[in-house]
């Protein structure tokens, strides 16, 4: 071995011996006399110092170390003098004498110091991730993720889990993004498609009589990418037989609460509370509700009726909704702040902001439309008082729950509510299907294989669904056997029981308008499948990346991936996508429509 011992391992104990350490360096102080290096490698820091009087062979060439120069150095551990400790590192009370340095490879001057790397734009430590991924921070989420995945396979395997791959050179998995698609050369104008998860193929190895499947798995959507999503991500797939919702959840709490423990030494509260959807979108407005604060949506209806606020009741006419929350403490804000509020409550889609201010009496443009007692009724609701701003949007009920629950998380970190700490939830209760605006039909809230509750599929068997569909059809009061899980406002996973009867798959995909020709293109081995006994079996998967990204406290799932893409799904550092040799096109049958 080149070293003794890693660099952040030297202790006390250590002193009087002589040892060896190499990695890269990271600081250089030269006070003349004494060279002192910061030598780091994955493990921490030492402090080596180089003095003339132990080698003047090794002082002489420490001169003339720079920043991420690889070296290897031996010597002796010594005490550092009194007053020269560093209580904050771990070997902050030792140093390494160096009789000899060796150096392993120099560097070239570095595109952005590595003391201020975090500093850096993130495009320019994506483009040299590999310098990025040197910091400890990004080496710790590496580590936890790392630890992460090892207690989950650990967790799954003594609950008789087993780990199966399945293919990434697939066909299209009805997740609701697009593909990414593969051409096939030995199969012209035919295409692979990247798997958007395992769904079709561990619901196969349930019929397989497998019983009991997990796969940490990359999966890949073509979508519009935000800080919690990339294009490829990693799922804790999961699925399994003669099961039902609450087997599931229990596996997962028992996970959840086995990897907080032994990878953070967190205690993890379970069971998880629940709310159903409704409950969910009515309170928070949204089924993804980071629940470490409160300032809850209030239904302001009946109290907005009995004003004459033009703008409420003609929200309340077009079937729509008026609710409100409670900016705590925000009565000081001046007419200039609040229209800032309200802009950027356009931003997320309002068309306005009503405000009524409570500073000595309602101060407000709308206060004239509502009686006095009106305007303490919903103080009351809100649960406001002196000082606070109540806030309104009128609208369908869709842009007012998703204006509402941004302005409550705006709010929630604006005014510090949000509490340390994990919140895991269970959303549960979804309807089956909900209205697609823009298909005019309904659509599967998770995916077409997700069961309806037991008491439903009579209900849904019963429905005439051909022909045209409308919003306010039956069709959106049929119930899923379906769950989420949340994590402080972040949907970290989500999952279902299967429909595993060939005839109620069938009428799903009738209501779906999924033509039998098309099923049996797309999903045609797993319809194939339902035809020989498959047994009730039903699973869940958990965005990997989400997880850790809460775990290790980061704001970007991209701080927990060696190697993200942009949110214009680029790689930086290596380049992809690019373009590609036309003799490659060529051998795919394929023609480029752009200049390349
Ligand atoms: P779903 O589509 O909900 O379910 O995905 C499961 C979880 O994966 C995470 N996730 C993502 N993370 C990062 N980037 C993305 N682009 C991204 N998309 C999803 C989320 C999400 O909760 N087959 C079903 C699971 C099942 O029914 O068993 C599925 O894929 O945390
Ligand atoms: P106006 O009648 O347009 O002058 O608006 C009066 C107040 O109502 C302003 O503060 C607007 O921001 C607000 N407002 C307008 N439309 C809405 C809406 N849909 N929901 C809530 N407030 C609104």
């Amino acid at each position: 071995m080149i070293r003794d011992k890693w660099c952040g391992e030297i202790r006390e104990s250590d002193i009087g011996s002589n040892m060896s350490l190499a990695g890269w360096v990271f600081r250089r102080r030269d006070h003349g006399g004494l060279i002192f290096v910061d030598l780091r490698d994955r493990s921490g820091i030492a402090q080596v110092v180089f003095s003339p009087d132990v080698s003047k062979e090794a002082h002489g060439l420490a001169h003339d170390l720079r920043g991420e120069f690889v070296i290897f150095v031996s010597g002796e551990i010594r005490q550092r003098p009194e007053g020269t400790e560093n209580p904050n590192l771990p070997t902050g009370m030792v140093e390494l004498y160096a009789k000899e340095l060796k150096v392993l490879n120099e560097s070239t001057p570095l595109p952005f110091p590595m003391e201020e790397a975090a500093e850096a734009s993130e495009s320019l430590r994506l483009k040299y991730r590999y310098l990025d991924l040197r910091r400890p921070e990004l080496q710790n989420n590496l580590i936890v993720r790392h630890r992460a995945t090892k207690v989950i396979r650990d967790y799954l395997d003594e609950r008789g889990f087993l780990e199966i791959e399945t293919p990434m050179l697939t066909k299209s998995t009805p997740e609701g993004a697009r593909d990414y698609l593969v051409p096939s050369r030995l199969n012209p104008g035919h295409f692979y498609a990247l798997p958007q998860s395992p769904q079709l193929f561990k619901q196969i190895l349930m019929v397989s009589g497998l019983e009991r499947y997990f796969q940490i798995v990359k999966c890949f959507r073509d979508e519009d990418l935000r800080a919690d999503r990339q294009p490829e991500f990693t799922q804790v797939d999961m699925e399994m037989s003669f099961a039902d919702k609450e087997d599931i959840i229990a596996v997962i709490e028992g996970m959840i609460k086995r990897l907080f423990k032994d990878v953070l030494g967190t205690e993890i509260e379970v069971p998880f509370q629940r709310l159903s959807f409704k409950e969910s979108m009515e309170r928070f407005g949204n089924d993804k509700p980071d629940l470490r604060f409160g300032l809850e949506l209030k239904d302001m209806a009946d109290l907005a009726s009995k004003g004459s606020f033009k703008v409420f009741l003609d929200a309340l006419q077009s079937k729509g909704r008026v609710k409100a929350i409670n900016g705590k403490g925000m009565a000081g804000l001046s007419r200039k702040e609040i229209d800032m509020l309200t802009e950027e409550a356009q931003s997320f889609g309002a068309k306005g902001l009503a405000w009524i201010k409570i500073k000595n009496g309602f101060e407000s443009p709308i206060a004239k439309f509502f009686p006095e007692e009106v305007l303490r009724q919903m103080a009351e609701r809100l649960e406001a008082s002196e000082g606070d701003l109540m806030l309104f949007v009128a609208d369908k009920e869709k842009v007012v729950h998703d204006v509402l629950s941004r302005m409550r998380l705006e709010l929630g970190k604006r005014l510090n509510l949000i509490k340390d700490g994990f919140r895991f939830l269970w959303v549960t209760d979804y309807p089956l299907l909900e209205w697609d605006e823009e298909g005019g039909r309904f659509a599967a809230v998770h995916h077409p294989f997700t069961s309806p509750v037991d008491e439903d599929i009579e209900k849904m068997f019963s429905m005439n669904v051909s022909g045209l569909q409308t919003p306010d059809s039956e069709l959106g009061t049929l119930r899923a056997r379906a769950y989420d899980i949340v994590l402080n406002g972040y949907e970290i996973g989500g999952g279902s029981i299967r429909i595993h009867r060939r005839d109620v798959q069938k009428k799903m995909f009738e209501i779906l308008k999924i033509s039998e020709d098309e099923a049996r293109l797309k999903f045609g081995f797993l319809l194939d499948a339902l035809e020989y006994g498959a047994p009730p079996h039903g699973g869940i998967a958990l965005g990997l990346d989400r997880l850790v990204m809460l775990m290790v406290g980061a704001h970007s799932i991209r701080d927990v991936i060696a190697f993200p893409k942009t949110q214009k799904a680029v790689c930086l550092m290596s380049g992809a996508p690019s373009t590609v040799e036309l003799k490659q096109l060529r051998e795919l049958n394929i023609k480029v429509d752009i200049p390349l």
